[in-house]
């Protein structure tokens, strides 16, 4: 196996600061708790740590997240935002917005599903995770963790995964050199997130609804025990879903599972 190494995503990243510091590890428990941990000592805004096999990543909605030693981006970056934690939201659908922006360039049609999965013909191809990190100097950090399926074959993917995720080699039947593609991930993410940073949100929305696998769909909502079925008629201004119910109230959602429903 070809392992990552900072020398060579070094070599031709074009970022300012997203990657410019980086560790690359073979293993980890999860590359979210490594940035959470050099942001307490620290670590500059942009900071990546990137691992080749995680024992305990981390999902959504306390989710597991598994990804293939090899074959997969599993990094996580650490911000520094001047932004209010109702805020952070705005942060990952950036993140769902530059990842999509990389996959087009390798004519890729990913669509994204609130918040921030990323799909392809139907299936979950990238998750990504925010977490709020410790305040240094009254800002908060975040933690960006991405996660990304990029040479899996059929085989790569645990058996309750298989129906519901792809990789970009199972969608194109090519391999795809991973340093050159997450370099391209690290300019676009640096991108959106300067949009937020510049407080810019309404391009990381527009940008964000042209590719929405969710507005206009019926969805079932989940939050917690508590869950409803609607029909999603918009994203708001700070990136929370708004919900037509069956009952005809409109619920606004900022956290929780959407599943999309099957069109007829
Ligand atoms: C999701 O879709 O539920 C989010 C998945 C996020 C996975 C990434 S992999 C790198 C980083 N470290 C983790 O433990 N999780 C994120």
């Amino acid at each position: 196996m070809k392992r990552l190494n900072a020398e060579a995503i070094l070599k031709g990243l074009t970022t300012k600061s997203f990657g410019r510091s980086i560790l690359c590890l073979e293993k980890t428990g999860s590359t979210n708790d490594v940035v959470l941990k050099l942001a307490e000592e620290g670590a500059p805004e942009g900071m990546v740590v990137l691992a080749e096999t995680q024992t305990q990543g981390r999902g959504r909605q306390g989710r597991s997240w598994s990804s293939a030693a090899g074959k997969s981006l599993s990094f996580s970056i650490l911000l520094r935002p001047k932004l209010k934690p109702d805020e952070l939201s705005e942060i990952t659908l950036a993140a769902a917005v530059a990842v999509a922006k990389t996959l087009e360039e390798y004519r890729f049609h990913p669509r994204i599903k609130w918040p921030n999965d990323l799909l392809l013909k139907g299936k979950k191809v990238c998750g990504i995770l925010t977490e709020l990190g410790p305040k240094k100097d009254k800002i908060a950090s975040v933690v960006l963790g991405v996660g990304i399926n990029i040479n899996h074959g059929a085989g790569d993917f645990p058996g309750d995964l298989k129906g519901i995720a792809t990789s970009l080699y199972r969608v194109s039947g090519r391999k795809i050199d991973r340093v050159r593609f997450f370099q391209s991930v690290l300019l676009h993410l640096e991108e959106t997130y300067g949009w937020v940073s510049q407080r810019r949100f309404p391009k990381v929305l527009a940008e964000w609804r042209k590719r929405s696998e969710t507005l206009g769909r019926q969805v079932k909502v989940t939050q917690g025990h508590r869950f409803f079925y609607g029909q999603v008629v918009d994203v708001d201004e700070q990136g929370a879903l708004l919900v037509r119910t069956d009952a005809g109230t409109v619920e606004r959602v900022l956290s929780g599972d959407v599943q999309l429903l099957k069109i007829n």
